[in-house]
């Protein structure tokens, strides 16, 4: 099996990442959270990235619980490690596709936007559902369709004009029915399937989109464009989100999936 994920980033993008991706990942890792974590549990968070669901579930399980926060990419993790102050974690570095646990060890195992860059979502739910006990709750969040994330969609379209990304590059949302076929083809049943449809605040777009851009695997690229080039793909991006633009930045809706099986 191939293990050739996409969403990578290197050098300083996971402290990017963590300074601004949060602020749009962090009210559906709480929805997440809120819905698959309890007081006490062992849970595992798949690609945890930079650690934002991971630190909430740490929050959620209490001293009682534990919880284990593993990602495909090594400097990810370890700043996930340097910015969390919480005893009850612990970091490895780890495919989703070939965890390094025993069969039916936790309580919770969740993954937040995640599932759609494995190379297999569907080994890495086998692989979720593998290490999770009897009766314990695996769920995950995906983008859904981009066009009801304006701020995602914008962002696709600019990088695919300015900086020559091609689609299967950016294939970061899905629709709920195969988001389903992944977890049937897992052998899993069929997932309860939660639409999120949550308004984040964003800066001014002039600071935000630049700031961004670095947090992600395109930042070479976008680093590259001119200034000019670089003022006219931001300006492009708030000419689509016209519509949600505040005097204190933007105010956008992101959307997306909630699935989850109680195993
Ligand atoms: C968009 S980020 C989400 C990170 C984090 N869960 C969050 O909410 O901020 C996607 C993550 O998936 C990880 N990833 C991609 N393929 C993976 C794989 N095969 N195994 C484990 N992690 C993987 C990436 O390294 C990245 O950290």
């Amino acid at each position: 099996m191939s293990d050739d994920s996409g969403w990578q980033v290197a050098q300083a993008a996971p402290r990017h990442y963590q300074n601004q991706v949060s602020r749009f990942m962090e009210p559906f890792a709480t929805a997440l959270v809120d819905a698959c974590v309890s007081n006490g549990d062992i849970v595992l968070d798949v690609a945890c990235g930079t650690g934002i669901a991971t630190r909430m579930a740490a929050d959620k399980a209490g001293t009682a619980g534990r919880i284990v926060g593993t990602d495909i990419n090594g400097a990810m993790v370890d700043l996930a490690a340097e910015v969390s102050y919480r005893g009850n974690i612990e970091w490895r570095q780890a495919s989703a596709l070939d965890l390094p646990y025993a069969n039916g060890i936790f309580d919770s195992v969740i993954c937040q936007q995640g599932l759609q860059f494995f190379p297999s979502p569907e080994v890495g739910l086998a692989e979720m559902a593998r290490v999770s006990r009897s009766g314990a709750t695996l769920g995950a969040t995906v983008w859904s369709d981009l066009e009801d994330s304006p701020y995602l969609d914008a962002m696709h379209h600019m990088l695919g004009a300015y900086c020559d990304v091609d689609q299967q590059e950016m294939a970061w949302s899905s629709d709920s029915e195969q988001v389903v076929g992944w977890f049937l083809d897992a052998g899993l049943n069929e997932p309860m399937i939660d639409s999120l449809v949550l308004t984040v605040s964003l800066p001014p777009l002039e600071d935000f989109v630049p700031a961004h851009m670095k947090a992600t695997p395109w930042a070479d690229r976008f680093d590259s464009l001119s200034q000019t080039e670089s003022a006219n793909a931001v300006r492009f991006m708030s000419e689509r989100l016209s519509d949600w633009i505040t005097p204190a930045g933007a105010d956008v809706p992101f959307s997306s999936y909630l699935a989850s099986i109680v195993t």
